[in-house]
Order: structure tokens, then C-alpha cells, then sequence
């Protein structure tokens, strides 16, 4: 029989400890920790060995990595994120709320990795969540096929392990995490020390056998990845998947990236033959604009390193009654409570007793204060009922004495907007070293108030 020791798990963070505690030193919470027994002969959740062999020091330049080592996903806009291709022997998380493409996601991956172009390298999908035939059956709706894609349909984590070795592919994408199952831990599939010690396993079977792992793991509303927080700190990188039902843009975002930046996103679109890359995603996001309507102003923002537009919409109405409603989608709850203060004591506006209600069109959301002045123009757009000029285009922040502030990459926006039509610019003091784009009239706004002036002349 195999010697086992015992370990204290928290059920909250997922560290483990060595000895029991009231409280979860690693988190904080009390009462969290749990006793597992543990197999001595297992490769615990130690950190990852090379070739199983004791590790000698060498000196950095002796070390052989090579960028060009790199497999293309030949999906462009994931290259990008990724920053530029799957590094061998690494695990990437594929994270996102279910329903929003993941696996999708991961097929078209496998359609790159395996085709021509990609360099017929041999990718097995591992899917513990679908049968292999409704898997064949996506893959055919949305045109994938080719000999190098392996399926397989298993969700016990030795006979995986056992396939990976025999197959030798250079991509093993595993649909979802939380549903491959390792029959000597004590704890169930998809709990919280499975998915742990089952994504430990998989990431030092990478390592050994040097193929590049993408694990889909599912989030739930709050955004941890089925409760481990722990798994992001585990893989070499995190791609967020996100988007709304209902609409198809999707953003890729790289929340953690060893190999490269995390600034960058990659952006989608979901149509009935899967996912489509876009260049031009602000069409998708702005409304139509014929017409204008009180209420909607037009924000460049930057997601990652591209300049993005996107339209803010608010709607002021006198408080029904009680308390007034402040209601948003795709906006800081917090952000628009703070410029409403702002409007309403700097500039005497009586948001007080009114309603508000805000959000982005097209199921983006508004990080940052970069659309704070965007924000603050829709609000009085709506309060005054007038609307802004089609072309108009903000970007800046605003602080809580209603001053307005330069955000970086200002120019970036810019000329991103004129690009798309916008002839009117308006900006904090010092946003840019010159005049702006060619053909585009860009006003300084120092203050709110000047800003609030334009819809009571
Ligand atoms: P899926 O990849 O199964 O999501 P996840 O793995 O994240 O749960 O895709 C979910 C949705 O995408 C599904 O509701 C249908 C839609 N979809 C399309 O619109 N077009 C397509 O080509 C595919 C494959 C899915
Ligand atoms: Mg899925």
C-alpha cells in the first residue's frame, strides 16, 4: 500500500497547509480548511520538473528558447494576445462564462494548428464535456476538419495522460478542466483540489513531453475560475473570453502572460459558421448614427494597445419615486455615481432626484476613467434632452473638482476616430503635443462646466 500524509486544504483560496488551522493563512478565512489524505507515490502539486531528473544551475545563455519555437495558433487574433503563438511545454487557461465561445474557440484553434498553414502539427482536443459526435457535429458546421485533429472523449486525467503520451500531439486542448477527474483524490470532479491537482498534472506533462496545453475552464458570475483562484497562478497564462449573449462581439483579453504582453485583445465576432476575427470592431459597436439622440455620446477608448469607439448611452428621468434608481450595464456602478456627484455640486445639476440609467452599446465594457467625459456629456445630453453633434468624439477623464484630465495614448484615439468619421474632438488641456488629425477640430475642455455650457446657449 502507497504511504499517504495528510494535508489541510482551504475551500476558499485553495492553498494547502501542513497543519490545521482555524484560519487560512493564505486567505483568511476561518473555518475554511479541510483534511485530505494523500498518496506519497503521486507527483503532488510541486512545482513542475523538467525531466523528472535532478536540475543542474546553468548560465542564462546556455539555455535554449527560441522565439521561433512558438506554434501559431494561425488564429491572428489569439497570436496576438498570446503574443505570438503557443509556447511548447507551457498551459494557457481559456477562461469564460459558459456559452460564450470557448470551445468554439478551441476548435478553431485546432482548425489553424492542424492545417496547412499552421504546419499540420497534430492537436488532440480532449472533451469531457460533449460526446466526441456532438463535437464531429460543431466541427462540421463550422468547416473544420483535417488528420491531425485527434478527438478524444474521456475525462479520467491516467487515461488522458496515457493518450497524450501515445498520440505525441503538439497542441492538447482539454474542454473543460473541470470535468477531467483524477480517481485518487478524495474530492470530487470540479472541486476545487480536482481541478488543482489535475491542472498540476497536466502542466507537468506538458513541461515533460513539451506540447503546449490550452485548459478551458468555466467562470462563474464573479469571475474565479469555479472557486481556485489558484489555477491563474498555476498556468503560464489566462485568456478571458468575454461578451454577452445576445451579441456577438467577443473579446479575447490576456489576463496573465509569461511569454509576452497582457495589454493585448483580440476581438471576434460570433456569426453562425463560428468566430470570425474583425479589424474594424467600432462599426460593430457603434449604433447607427444618422440620427442623433439626446443621451448618447461617442468615447474613443483603448482596449489593450488598440484604440476602440464606443457609445455611451445614458438616460436621466425624474425619480419615480423613493430613492433614485442608478442602473448600468458595461459601466463602474461606482464611476457613475461619483460623476453624478460631480455634476450635480460642481455644476449644480439636480441629478439628486433623478434616475439614472447607463450603458455600452454592443456588450463592451468601460474600464478605466477614459470614458469618464463621455459618460458625463451622455448624462447631460439626456438631462437637457438635446443631443450631441453625430461626430463628436470624447476622451478624458474627470476628477471630483470637475476638471477634465488627459488620458494616455490620446492621439492613438484620435486619429483612430477621424479615421471613422468623427470631425469634432473633445479633450482635456495638454491630451496631445499638436494640433491632432488632419481635418479633425479638437477642443480643449479644462473643465465640466465648459462642457456643460455647450447645451444651455
Ligand atoms: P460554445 O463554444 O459551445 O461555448 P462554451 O464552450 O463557452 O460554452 O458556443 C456557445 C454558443 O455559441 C452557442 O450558444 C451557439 C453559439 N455559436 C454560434 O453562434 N455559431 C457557431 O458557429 C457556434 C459553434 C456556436
Ligand atoms: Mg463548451
Amino acid at each position: 500500500m502507497a504511504k499517504s500524509h495528510t494535508v489541510y486544504l482551504c475551500r476558499e483560496c485553495g492553498s494547502t497547509h501542513e497543519r490545521y488551522m482555524g484560519r487560512c493563512p493564505d486567505c483568511g478565512t476561518f473555518n475554511s480548511l479541510s483534511e485530505y489524505k494523500v498518496k506519497e507515490d503521486k507527483p503532488g502539486r510541486s512545482a513542475p520538473r523538467l525531466s523528472g531528473e535532478q536540475s543542474e544551475a546553468v548560465p542564462i545563455g546556455e539555455i535554449e528558447a527560441r522565439e521561433e519555437d512558438r506554434v501559431q495558433s494561425g488564429l491572428g487574433e489569439v497570436d496576438r494576445v498570446l503574443g505570438g503563438g503557443l509556447v511548447p511545454g507551457s498551459g494557457i487557461l481559456l477562461s469564460g462564462e459558459p456559452g460564450i465561445g470557448k470551445s468554439t474557440l478551441l476548435l478553431q484553434v485546432a482548425q489553424s494548428v492542424t492545417s496547412e498553414q499552421g504546419g499540420n502539427q497534430r492537436f488532440l482536443y480532449v472533451t469531457g464535456e460533449e460526446s466526441a459526435a456532438q463535437v464531429r457535429l460543431r466541427a462540421d458546421r463550422i468547416g473544420v476538419s483535417g488528420d491531425q485533429l485527434w478527438l478524444l472523449s474521456e475525462c479520467d486525467l491516467e487515461a488522458i495522460e496515457a493518450q497524450v503520451k501515445k498520440t505525441s500531439p503538439a497542441v492538447v486542448g482539454i474542454d473543460s478542466i473541470q470535468t477531467v477527474r483524477w480517481d485518487d483524490l478524495p474530492a470530487g470532479a470540479g472541486g476545487v483540489v480536482q481541478v488543482r491537482e489535475v491542472t498540476a498534472r497536466l502542466i507537468s506533462l506538458a513541461r515533460q513531453e513539451g506540447f503546449a496545453l490550452l485548459l478551458v475552464g468555466h467562470v462563474t458570475k464573479d469571475g474565479t475560475v469555479a472557486g481556485p483562484r489558484t489555477l491563474e497562478h498555476m498556468v503560464d497564462g489566462v485568456l478571458q473570453f468575454e461578451g454577452e449573449r445576445g451579441n456577438a462581439l467577443r473579446i479575447l483579453r490576456g489576463l496573465k502572460n509569461r511569454f509576452g504582453s497582457t495589454e493585448e485583445v483580440g476581438i471576434f465576432e460570433m456569426r453562425a459558421d463560428g468566430l470570425h476575427e474583425i479589424d474594424n470592431p467600432s462599426g460593430l459597436l457603434l449604433s447607427d448614427r444618422s440620427t442623433a439622440s439626446p443621451g448618447s455620446a461617442t468615447a474613443a477608448i483603448l482596449e489593450g494597445t488598440r484604440p476602440l469607439l464606443i457609445e455611451v448611452q445614458a438616460l436621466v428621468s425624474p425619480a419615480a419615486h423613493g430613492s433614485p434608481a442608478r442602473k448600468c450595464s458595461g459601466i463602474d456602478a461606482a464611476r457613475l455615481s461619483m460623476l453624478a456627484a460631480v455634476l450635480e455640486k460642481r455644476l449644480g445639476i439636480p441629478l439628486g432626484g433623478c434616475d439614472i440609467h447607463a450603458n455600452v452599446v454592443g456588450g463592451v465594457k468601460l474600464r478605466g476613467t477614459a470614458g469618464d467625459l463621455a459618460l458625463a456629456a451622455a448624462l447631460l445630453s439626456s438631462f437637457h434632452d438635446r443631443p450631441l453633434p453625430r461626430d463628436l468624439v470624447f476622451a478624458g477623464e474627470v476628477g471630483l473638482l470637475g476638471e477634465v484630465r488627459p488620458v494616455p495614448g490620446t492621439r492613438q484615439r484620435l486619429e483612430e476616430s477621424a479615421r471613422l468619421g468623427f470631425n469634432i474632438a473633445c479633450v482635456a488641456p495638454g491630451s496631445l503635443e499638436d494640433s491632432g488629425p488632419k481635418g479633425m477640430k479638437v477642443h480643449e475642455v479644462p473643465e465640466l462646466a465648459q462642457l456643460a455650457r455647450r447645451f444651455v446657449d
